[in-house]
C-alpha cells in the first residue's frame, strides 16, 4: 500500500536542497560534450500544483521555495538556473513546482537520456502525461529499488541516479543500502545521489543510514546536509541530506557556496545548520 504523496511536500526545504544538488551534478556532467543518462528511481509525478488542496494543507512550500523568490540578486549561478527553470520572478505568483524528473528533462541536452521509475498507479499516469512524449525519456511503472539494479549500467555508462524514497516504512533505509551497493557493483563509475530525511529524534535513522552507506567501499562520498530548525522529539522533518557517491570534482566547493547562501534564507531558528563534508575523500 503506497500512501505517500509528494504533492503534500513539493517545494519544501528538502526539495530545495535535493534539487540544487541534482542540478549541480548535472551541470558538472554537462561540462563535457559527452552524452549521459539520468535515472530516477522514485520519480513522483514531475509537476506539482501549489494551489492544490494537498499543497495547501501543509503549506510546506512556504518555508521552502517561497523563501527564495525575492533573493535572486546575489544567488550562486546554479540557484539562478534553478529559479529560472521554475520561472520564478519577483512579484509573480508561483503556482507550480517542478519535481526531479521535470527539472532534469528541462536541463538535459538532445544527446542525453532519462530513465524514470515510479510505482504508484496514479502518479505514474500523471508523470507520463507531464513528460509530453519526449523521446529522450523512458518511463517504467515498477519498483525503483528493483529497477535500479535492472537498469544499470545504462547505455552510455555515464551519468547519475537519484534515489529518493519516501522512507515511510523502515525497510526503505535497508533497501537503499542494499540496492545502491548492488548497483555499484554493476556500475562503479555511476554517480549515485541518495536523499534522506533528518527527522524528530524518536524517528530519525539518518545517522545509521549515513554510517552504513559509508561502509560499502564507495569512492568519493560527499555528504550535504541542511537543517532549518531544532530537532524535536516526536514530530517533524527539520532537515534533510544528500549523499553523493562518486561526487564530481569540486562538487564540495560548489555545494558549500550554495549552502552558505541558502542557510540564512531557510533557517527558522538558531539550531539550523549546514554541513558539506567528505565521508570518503576523493582519490
Ligand atoms: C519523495 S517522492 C519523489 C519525489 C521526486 N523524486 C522529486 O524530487 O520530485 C517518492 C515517490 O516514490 C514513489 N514510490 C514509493 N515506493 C516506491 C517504489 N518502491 N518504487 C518506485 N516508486 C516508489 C511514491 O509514489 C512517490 O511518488
Amino acid at each position: 500500500m503506497l500512501s505517500y504523496r509528494h504533492s503534500f511536500h513539493a517545494g519544501n526545504h528538502a526539495d530545495v536542497l535535493k534539487h540544487l544538488v541534482q542540478l549541480s551534478v548535472i551541470d558538472k556532467l554537462q561540462q563535457k560534450n559527452k552524452p549521459f543518462v539520468y535515472l530516477d528511481t522514485h520519480s513522483g509525478r514531475g509537476i506539482y500544483d501549489l494551489k492544490s488542496d494537498e499543497a495547501n494543507k501543509t503549506q510546506e512550500y512556504k518555508q521552502g521555495i517561497f523563501q527564495l523568490v525575492d533573493q535572486q540578486a546575489d544567488a550562486p549561478e546554479i540557484v539562478k538556473q534553478y529559479l529560472s527553470l521554475l520561472n520564478i520572478q519577483p512579484g509573480r505568483a508561483l503556482n507550480q513546482y517542478l519535481g526531479s524528473p521535470e527539472l532534469s528533462r528541462l536541463t538535459l541536452r538532445e544527446i542525453d537520456k532519462l530513465i524514470l521509475m515510479e510505482l504508484h498507479n496514479n502518479e505514474i499516469n500523471v508523470l507520463k502525461s507531464n513528460m509530453r512524449k519526449d523521446e529522450r525519456v523512458a518511463i517504467h511503472h515498477r519498483d525503483g529499488f528493483e529497477g535500479l539494479c535492472a537498469c544499470v549500467p545504462p547505455k552510455p555508462a555515464r551519468g547519475l541516479v537519484l534515489i529518493d524514497p519516501a522512507y515511510e516504512v523502515k525497510q526503505d533505509y535497508q533497501q537503499v543500502v542494499k540496492q545502491v551497493s548492488a548497483a555499484y557493483k554493476k556500475w562503479a563509475t555511476g554517480i549515485y545521489l541518495i536523499w534522506y530525511p533528518v527527522l524528530a529524534s524518536s524517528r530519525d535513522y539518518s545517522e545509521t543510514l549515513v554510517k552504513q552507506l559509508s561502509q560499502q567501499g564507495f569512492k568519493n562520498l560527499l555528504k550535504i546536509e541542511l537543517a532549518v530548525s531544532e530537532q524535536l522529539e516526536d514530530f517533524g522533518m527539520h532537515g534533510s541530506g544528500m549523499l553523493v557517491v562518486n561526487a564530481p570534482y569540486q562538487l564540495d566547493q560548489q555545494m558549500r557556496t550554495v549552502t552558505d547562501w541558502l542557510l540564512p534564507i531557510l533557517k527558522q531558528d538558531e539550531h539550523a545548520y549546514a554541513q558539506v563534508e567528505w565521508l570518503i575523500q576523493p582519490e
